[in-house]
């Protein structure tokens, strides 16, 4: 299907005029660095042209080095694409935000970002150790610093002009209500889970009414099995409408009015999951009765990853 209506093509527009966001996009939290380079480059040759990043996620260089050669390749250009990355909890003070951005566009290999996100609203020990412990085990926190401060430092990267927009990721409303009310420049995106046993319907309601980006990662519920890819309203309705299950999720998630993240790793996947479709309305309803609730990423609630890459980036990450 081709034309206005087409999801693969729907680009939503970001507040105070920071340009648009493809609904569709490929996230990079990938454990192993060539696969992260092949990964791209088959999402990039799929259709796919928002990419989220992050510091966190150990392979800026390699997700970098996959752009840059497919820019450099010719008839995209570097407005073409969206690209996001992260701050880390342990670069929270607000005198680390500018330099952590710094590094992060470095090893992107980028002039500027589309779009810099506050990975959580947690602080933890700033300093180059990103998973900071105590001799229990325990995380430590940085008490010294509120999320207020460290947004303030991410509104002066929008002044500097190297950073379209700014936003904020697993957080919950009562988290995002301040920071919206007290912010000089708003919140563009709040990237949070979200698939049909996690809908976050007042926070989509919030965002909304804001002009505020719902960006839903986590929409084939991570892969996880049992999980939303066999739920039976979602398998019924793939077979009803010859879609796979995990196109009939993406597209509820763009039809309900939000951006995604998918994670396909081979060039089959990402051709899959960016062929979608729009499902008939009384298939979104179907979906929108799915009863099951499940929050599958404790993230929100700690700051600590699911799963996170090793130093090494050798391992899972989040
Ligand atoms: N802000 C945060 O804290 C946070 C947390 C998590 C993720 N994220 C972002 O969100 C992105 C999306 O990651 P996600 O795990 O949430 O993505 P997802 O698309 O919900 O899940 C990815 C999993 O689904 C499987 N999969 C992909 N396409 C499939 C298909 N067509 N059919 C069946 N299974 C399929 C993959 O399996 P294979 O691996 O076998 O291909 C993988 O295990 C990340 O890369 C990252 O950028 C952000």
């Amino acid at each position: 299907m081709n034309g206005p209506s087409d999801l693969r093509m729907k680009r939503i527009p970001l507040n105070q005029g920071a340009g648009y966001m493809p609904a569709l996009g490929f996230g990079t939290l990938i454990p192993d660095r060539a696969e992260t380079i092949t990964a791209t480059r088959d999402a990039l040759e799929a259709g796919f042209r928002h990419f989220d990043c992050a510091e966190r996620y150990g392979n800026e260089t390699e997700v970098g080095r996959a752009l840059q050669a497919r820019l450099a390749a010719g008839g995209i250009a570097r407005e073409g694409i969206f690209v996001t990355t992260k701050l880390w909890n342990s670069n929270h003070r607000p005198e680390r935000v500018e330099p952590a951005f710094e590094a992060s566009l470095d090893r992107l290999g980028l002039k500027y970002l589309d779009l810099y996100l506050i990975h959580t609203p947690f602080a933890f020990q700033p300093g180059d150790d990103q998973d900071p412990r105590d001799q229990n085990g325990n995380v430590i926190y940085d008490h010294g610093v509120t999320l207020l401060d460290t947004w303030k430092a991410m509104e002066s990267l929008v002044n500097h002009g190297k950073c379209r927009a700014i936003g904020l990721s697993d957080i919950g409303l009562k988290e995002l209500k301040p920071i919206y009310e007290s912010a000089r420049v708003k919140p563009a995106v709040v990237q949070v889970e979200a698939h049909p046993y996690l809908p976050e319907t007042e926070l989509l309601e919030f965002c909304k009414e804001t002009g505020i980006v719902f960006l839903a990662f986590a929409p084939l519920g991570h892969g996880m099995r049992p999980g939303p890819l066999e739920d039976p309203v979602i398998l019924g309705i793939a077979a009803r409408v010859g879609k796979t299950p995990a196109q009939v999720l993406l597209a509820w998630a763009v039809q309900r009015g939000t951006a995604l993240l998918t994670t396909p790793r081979s060039a089959a996947r990402a051709q899959e999951n960016f062929d979608i479709s729009a499902l008939p309305e009384d298939a979104l309803d179907e979906i929108n009765r799915i009863q099951t609730r499940q929050r599958l990423n404790r993230v929100v609630t700690t700051g600590v990853p699911g799963f996170i890459p090793k130093a090494r980036g050798a391992e899972q990450g989040n």
